[in-house]
């Protein structure tokens, strides 16, 4: 196992851990924000929060200014109905499948927590949503009613764990992207070639809306977003040519961008220039912030850095910590480099 930068690594693993055990589905993001402002506001020179609850954290600078998003919201559900014996119905935020929530341990915001289990079904194609319900232990309909209201939200409940040079743990996606971004920020320079605004967005899996109004309002000259992307290194994986530990993945598409090729290619030849092992992703479906930013105003050219990652939306995401240390060094690389102001038309 490439092992980067084993101090690096060992200091970040708690930050790490903080952030994937925090509460943050999608809306509910105010614990993460939390935690990361008081990581990072000793690395940049101010930080503030929007009406949506994007947080800003910015290294003030000459132009162009760069912007780097990683979402704060996690995948969770939502409930929908209490019934008369104090079991709770669910619905999805974000993409979750039923059949990962089975037997799963579940936790709203005031720590309440409990497990999702079926109702009789005949074959695993029958377990939907309308199937699934939420026991927290309540012995009716009144004591469910004395802690959980219809439309709280909850997220899965598991632990940080190190597998020993991978780890494992839910919301990997994108509190990973958290990590590297913030860890990224503590490591550069007193003297930066250009500004630089690390944004920490909310409702990335609802569909990229918190990235839309900071993109808006930050106005930057280019966007990066630092997500996480699926792999095919697993058994009969649908095939893609990403896996886990080949390095971070110099995202090429997805199904809400085209990465704009100069973004692309410059991100590219900074990592051969520093020797960082790099990956290059194409992405049949999803989306990441990018998505976003590049038609924020009048667009803006825009990339994305993926850390590669196992099971994607499920309780135990799982990525590579070499994948990880190359991703914080070729962000803070990528900020080093003095980046042209874009002219307008300058296309592929
Ligand atoms: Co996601
Ligand atoms: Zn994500």
């Amino acid at each position: 196992m490439k092992k980067f930068n084993e101090v690096a690594i060992n200091k970040m693993e708690t930050l790490i851990k903080e952030l994937v055990e925090a509460y943050g589905p999608s809306g509910e993001e105010a614990a993460v924000r939390e935690l990361i402002e008081e990581k990072i506001k000793d690395s940049v020179d101010r930080t503030f929060t929007d009406n949506l609850g994007n947080l800003f954290a910015i290294r003030e600078g000459a132009a162009p200014l760069l912007m780097f998003s990683a979402h704060m919201d996690e995948i969770g559900v939502i409930v929908t109905h209490i019934d008369d014996n104090g079991f709770l119905r669910i619905a999805p935020i974000g993409g979750v499948a039923p059949h990962l929530l089975v037997g799963q341990r579940l936790s709203f915001k005031n720590g309440v927590t409990g497990t999702v289990y079926h109702e009789k079904i005949k074959a695993l194609k029958e377990l939907d949503w309308p199937k699934l319900y939420l026991d927290i232990g309540a012995a009716g309909a009144a004591a469910a009613r004395e802690h959980i209201r219809i439309g709280d939200m909850a997220c899965l409940h598991q632990p940080f764990v190190n597998l020993g040079g991978r780890y494992m743990a839910k919301a990997m996606d994108d509190r990973i992207g958290c990590a590297v971004l913030v860890e990224a920020a503590r490591r550069l320079p007193g003297s930066l070639p250009q500004g630089v605004c690390f944004v920490f967005s909310v409702q990335e899996e609802v569909g990229l809306r918190g990235a839309t109004t900071a993109a808006y309002r930050l106005e930057p000259d280019y966007g990066f977003a630092v997500d996480v992307t699926l792999v095919g290194d697993t058994p009969e994986a649908p095939l893609m040519a990403v896996s886990l530990g080949q390095g971070p993945a110099i995202k090429v598409k997805d199904r809400s961008v085209l990465c704009h090729p100069r973004v692309r290619e410059l991100m590219i030849e900074t990592a051969e220039k520093h020797k960082i092992p790099y990956q290059l992703e194409v992405l049949e479906r999803g989306g990441t912030d990018a998505g976003a930013i590049h038609l924020s105003r009048e667009g803006v050219p825009s990339g994305a850095i993926s850390i590669p990652c196992r099971y994607v939306h499920s309780p135990s995401e799982m990525v590579d910590a070499g994948d990880v240390a190359h991703a914080v060094e070729l962000i803070e690389k990528i900020i080093m480099v003095s980046w042209p102001l874009p002219d307008s038309g300058s296309g592929a």
